[in-house]
């Protein structure tokens, strides 16, 4: 003990002896180091050392009810949430496909009950007697948690914004901002009578502003606004509601089969890592810790770097997606 009081005095007495120059580049160093290393130790505890608190929202009969769960991420989330103990509602606008993923999990959790949200999101979202005819079907479960999930973009994805039609921009603004809003927005009462869990799907795109996603990335970055604002209304107002943002990266589905990697997971793993994150007390998170590591690599680079490099990736994609759409 005595020697690294040495140790230390004597650090201070040769840092005291600098010139000012030195001192102010060392301070500037142990800073940006200290940033680095909390940083470092934060990515650590929250994708590998600390442990989900879904538990919470868990009873006898607790319900999760997942938004776009006839498929891809959101029917992940309802498999998953089925294995930890919850009863589910399965939203989509494909009755057929909702049966069979109905089938496919009382298959595999015969345990638990669930059932199907018929309603389509082009159609309803703004159709105010639709939506309360569908929040009323859910008046007699302990619905616990909602996440909102269903979102994403139609057949492309980079579209330059004359291109758009008057429908596509409003299914779009529909799909990823409007239907969630409504929908939340019914099913809040209800939420803030107890420890409830909204969980709000979001995408990389927020993140990285690149050219020919305005429309998609501008909704997305509406998501992760409204989230976060809602989940500080939640603490201002006293309410045990928890609402976390989950930011998502290049995930494989069935409507998008890329192959699965490190940074491309399937949608069961993102699903399982999403739910990980419960009860972190953070309003944004990454679910999957790659994405959040190939996002960072991304943002931290110097402006200019980062700005150009984007768009040559986005060229990138953008014509590969042209060459798949005409094959
Ligand atoms: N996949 C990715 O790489 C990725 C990346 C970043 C963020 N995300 C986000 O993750 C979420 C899920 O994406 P995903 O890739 O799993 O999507 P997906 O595979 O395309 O599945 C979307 C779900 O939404 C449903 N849906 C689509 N249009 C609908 C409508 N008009 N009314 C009601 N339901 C509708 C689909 O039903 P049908 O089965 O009838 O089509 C399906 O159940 C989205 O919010 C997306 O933005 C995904």
């Amino acid at each position: 003990m005595e020697s690294i009081i040495n140790i230390f005095r004597t650090s201070l007495t040769v840092f005291g002896q600098q010139p000012l120059m030195w001192k102010l580049l060392a301070t500037v160093g142990a800073i940006w180091t200290g940033n680095i290393l909390a940083n470092i130790g934060t990515f650590t505890w929250l994708h590998f050392l600390r442990r989900s608190s879904l538990a919470r929202y868990k009873s006898k009969s607790s319900w999760a009810l997942i938004t776009g769960s006839s498929d891809g991420i959101g029917k992940a989330f309802a498999h998953e949430l089925c294995h930890r103990g919850f009863n589910v509602v399965l939203h989509g606008r494909n009755e057929k496909k909702l049966e069979n993923v109905r089938a496919e999990i009382l298959n595999e959790h015969p345990a638990q009950e669930v059932r199907i949200l018929l309603l389509d999101v082009a159609e309803s979202a703004g159709d105010h007697a639709r939506l309360d005819e569908a929040v009323d079907q859910l008046e007699d479960i302990d619905l616990k948690v909602l996440i909102n999930n269903v979102g994403g973009v139609a057949k492309r994805l980079w579209i330059p914004l004359q291109d758009y039609s008057d429908d596509d921009a409003r299914l779009f603004l529909d799909m990823n901002c409007r239907f969630q809003t409504e929908l939340t927005r019914r099913l809040l009462p209800r939420f803030i009578n107890g420890p409830s869990l909204i969980m709000n799907i979001g995408s990389f795109v927020s993140e990285l502003p690149a050219p020919y996603i305005s429309v998609f990335g501008g909704a997305k970055a509406f998501g992760k606004a409204w989230s976060r604002s809602l989940h500080f209304e939640m603490l201002a107002e006293g309410h045990d509601v928890e609402v976390l943002q989950v930011q998502v990266g290049m995930v494989s589905t069935p409507n998008e089969p890329r192959p699965e990697s490190l940074f491309v997971p399937n949608a069961l793993r993102m699903a399982q890592s999403s739910l990980d994150k419960v009860g972190c007390g953070r309003s944004v998170v990454f679910g999957y810790w790659p994405h959040q590591l190939h996002c960072s690599l991304l943002i931290d680079l110097p402006g200019l770097l980062r700005d150009r490099l984007l768009m040559r990736i986005v060229k990138g994609l953008k014509e590969q997606e042209e060459r798949d759409l005409k094959s």
